[in-house]
């Protein structure tokens, strides 16, 4: 096939972009969006601090927006994301303890329940672990509530929304790692004793090079019986881009359990990541030998 989406389709995957509310009325993006990708993450506009602004007063404006877009352009959403350290309110910054714990478990089952039915799979917990070499959780205010903040945000996910897949998702985890061993040792433990787990996230934010273990390390989380999806993808420009690009694709296709890739933007001038140009188009829109190499290897 000619684009992205329908050729990952013809692989039984899906690939998906993230998409900004703010640059939807921009039509060269939002044109090679709708063209190329059948999955779509809202980059900002569904987590706490925008579904939730107020306690327990919420606002789904803007992650609707990009939701019934992409639904009414036949595609799936992915969503992103209930609870993460990050990008918390201030309300929820300035709680602790059982009412910062009520709080996030009450955010949980209402934004899952308000887009029930209408999520492929939800990034339930986001970057809950530490880089720190160890292989722990990070501390944050969710961790001081208890050890078992995610098992609990995961069950209330799944109370919710019974037909969304749900995520674990982190970065730093692009091989066999302390942290990815660490969030390897969680997924096992929630299978053994049946929280709700049903994938696990590789945001594979990405410098120059990646780890050769990068497909290994799918594998492994797969054979613990959960699927895996590459989720916020995007690839420093340098001499190797358009080649791990095709790495990245090559592997999540040789793992049967990862279904699908989404690249964390869709023009290099729409990055989080300024000066990086780690995207699959140019700032004008025009497709980068990255494109291409993903293409051929879909
Ligand atoms: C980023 C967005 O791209 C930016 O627009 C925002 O200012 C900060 O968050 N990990 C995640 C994403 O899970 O939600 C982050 O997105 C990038 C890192």
């Amino acid at each position: 096939a000619s684009t992205l989406g329908a050729s990952a389709a013809e692989k039984g995957r899906y690939f998906g972009t993230a998409i900004a509310a703010g640059r939807m009325s921009d039509s060269t993006y939002i044109g090679i969006a709708n063209r190329e990708f059948n999955m779509i993450t809202a980059e900002n506009e569904m987590k706490w601090d925008a579904t939730e602004p107020n306690q327990n007063s919420f606002s789904y404006s803007r992650g609707d927006q990009i939701a019934n877009w992409a639904r009414s352009n036949g595609k799936q959403v992915r969503g992103h994301a209930l609870l993460w350290h990050a990008q918390m309110p201030g309300w929820a910054q300035n709680l602790s303890g059982s009412a910062l714990r009520n709080a996030a478990i009450n955010h949980v089952t209402k934004v899952a329940t308000y887009y029930r039915g209408k999520i492929h799979s939800w990034d339930v917990v986001n970057e809950a672990f530490a880089d720190d070499g160890r292989g722990s959780r990070r501390d944050s205010s969710l961790q001081r509530t208890g050890n078992d903040w995610i098992e609990a945000a995961f069950r209330a996910a799944r109370a919710a929304d019974p037909g969304a897949k749900l995520c674990y998702n982190d970065y730093n985890t692009d091989g066999i790692n302390a942290k990815s061993t660490g969030i390897y040792n969680m997924v096992r433990d929630f299978k053994s004793r049946g929280v709700p787990i049903d994938c696990v996230g590789f945001q594979a934010h990405l410098g120059t090079s990646m780890p050769g273990d990068f497909q290994a390390n799918l594998q492994r989380f797969a054979d613990l019986g959960v699927d895996v999806q590459i989720t916020e993808l995007d690839i420093q420009q340098g001499g190797n881009q358009a080649n791990m690009y095709a790495a990245v694709t090559n592997a999540c296709l040789a793992v049967a359990r990862c279904n699908g890739i989404t690249v964390w933007g869709v023009r290099d001038s729409d990055s989080w990541r300024t000066g990086a140009n780690p995207l699959l188009f140019d700032s004008s829109g025009n497709k980068k030998a990255a494109y291409t190499s993903v293409l051929n290897a879909l």
